[in-house]
C-alpha cells in the first residue's frame, strides 16, 4: 500500500494497521533524511501548510514547524493570543481567512474535543489534529508507538502501562487506539478518581497500584496532571499523588526486570518522575521528541499526496 486511507488526521480511530505502518516506514526514510548534515527534501515545494494553535505548545508545534521546513513547504503560523479570536471570530470565519491566502494544510490544536472533525468537514483543506481537548493527540501516540518500535524492534506482544491522568488525556485515548491497533497489550493505571467510567469498553487492563502495574509492563508512559482542565479536585494533593503514582529510582531499581521509560512532556519533575529516573538510560523522552519531527514529515507527505495539484 502507498496511500494513506484517511483524507485528513483527525484521530488515531480512524486510521486502519496498514497507515500506521506506513505512517512508520515512510518516517524511517524521513528519520535518515534529518540525520544527514543538509537536513530537507524538496517534496512539498508547492504546499503552504498553517499552524494553528489555539492551545499552549512547545514540542508539538516546533515539531510540526520543523517537519514542514524540513520538506520544503511554506509556513505560516497562527495563535489565538493576539489574533482576532479575541473579537469574537468564529473557527470556520478564522480558518476560512486563512484558507482564502492560498493555504493547503492545516495543523490545529484546540481546546474543544472534536474541533478538527468539525473543521474537516466545512473546509477544503487537509486537517491534522494537534491535539483537541481530552479527546485524540494522534501524533503524539504515532511517535510513541514508533519510539517503542524502535526501542524494542516491534509493538505487537508488547505490554505498555500508561500511568496517571487518563480521565483528562488524549494522549492516553491516541496511545490506546494505537497500541492495540499494532497488537500491543495496554494498561491503565491511576486513582480511581482519574480513570474514566468507559475504560472498559476499550479493552484495556486497569490497576490502582503503579509497582503492581510496573511489574506487569515492558513499558511504562508516565503523565502529567492535566491540572488545567480539573475544575474539581480529583485526588487530596499532589505530594499524596506523587507518593502513590510518582515513580522514582527506588521503585524502578526494585523492578524485577528493566522497563522503558516514556513520558509525551511536559515533565513536572518530583510530581509523577522525579529527575533521576527521566534523565536515566531507561528513559526514552527525548528520543520520542526526535521522532516526532520524522513522524510528523511523514503524516504531512502522506497527507500532501492527496491533495490536487
Ligand atoms: N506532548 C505535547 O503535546 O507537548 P506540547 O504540549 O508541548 O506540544
Amino acid at each position: 500500500m502507498t496511500n494513506i486511507s484517511v483524507d485528513h488526521l483527525t484521530g488515531i480511530k480512524d486510521l486502519t494497521q496498514q497507515d500506521i505502518e506506513l505512517i512508520f516506514k515512510t518516517a524511517d526514510s524521513f528519520k535518515e533524511v534529518i540525520n544527514r548534515p543538509i537536513k530537507k527534501v524538496p517534496s512539498l515545494r508547492d504546499i503552504t501548510i498553517a499552524n494553528i494553535f489555539f492551545e499552549n505548545s512547545t514540542r508539538t508545534r516546533l515539531s510540526f514547524e520543523l517537519a514542514e521546513k524540513r520538506l520544503s513547504a511554506d509556513v505560516v503560523n497562527f495563535s489565538a493570543s493576539g489574533s482576532s479570536v479575541k473579537k469574537g471570530e468564529t473557527l470556520i470565519d478564522t480558518v476560512n481567512n486563512i484558507l482564502s491566502m492560498k493555504v493547503d494544510m492545516v495543523v490545529m490544536r484546540h481546546s474543544s474535543p472534536g474541533a478538527t472533525e468539525f473543521l474537516s468537514k466545512k473546509v477544503n483543506a487537509r486537517i491534522i489534529n494537534a491535539g483537541d481537548g481530552t479527546h485524540e493527540h494522534p501524533t503524539q501516540a504515532l511517535l510513541d508507538a514508533y519510539s517503542i518500535r524502535e526501542k524494542l524492534g516491534k509493538v505487537a506482544g508488547k505490554k505498555v502501562v500508561i500511568v496517571g491522568d487518563i480521565l483528562h488525556s488524549r494522549v492516553a485515548l491516541s496511545n490506546i487506539y494505537c497500541l492495540q491497533k499494532l497488537g500491543a497489550e495496554v494498561m491503565v493505571c491511576g486513582p480511581a478518581t482519574l480513570i474514566p467510567k468507559y475504560i472498559n469498553q476499550l479493552g484495556v487492563k486497569v490497576s490502582n497500584n503503579l509497582v503492581e502495574a510496573l511489574e506487569w509492563c515492558d513499558v511504562a508512559n508516565m503523565l502529567r496532571i492535566q491540572l488545567e482542565r480539573q475544575d474539581i479536585k480529583f485526588f487530596p494533593s499532589l505530594r499524596e499523588y506523587t507518593m502513590l503514582f510518582g515513580l522514582n529510582k527506588e521503585i524502578l531499581n526494585s523492578l524485577s526486570k528493566e522497563i522503558v521509560v516514556m513520558h509525551p512532556g511536559p515533565i513536572n519533575r518530583g510530581v509523577e518522575i522525579t529527575s533521576d529516573v527521566a534523565d536515566s538510560k531507561q528513559s526514552i523522552i527525548l528520543q520520542q521528541v526526535e521522532n516526532g519531527v520524522a513522524i510528523r514529515m511523514a503524516v504531512i507527505y502522506l497527507l500532501a499526496a492527496k491533495i490536487e495539484r
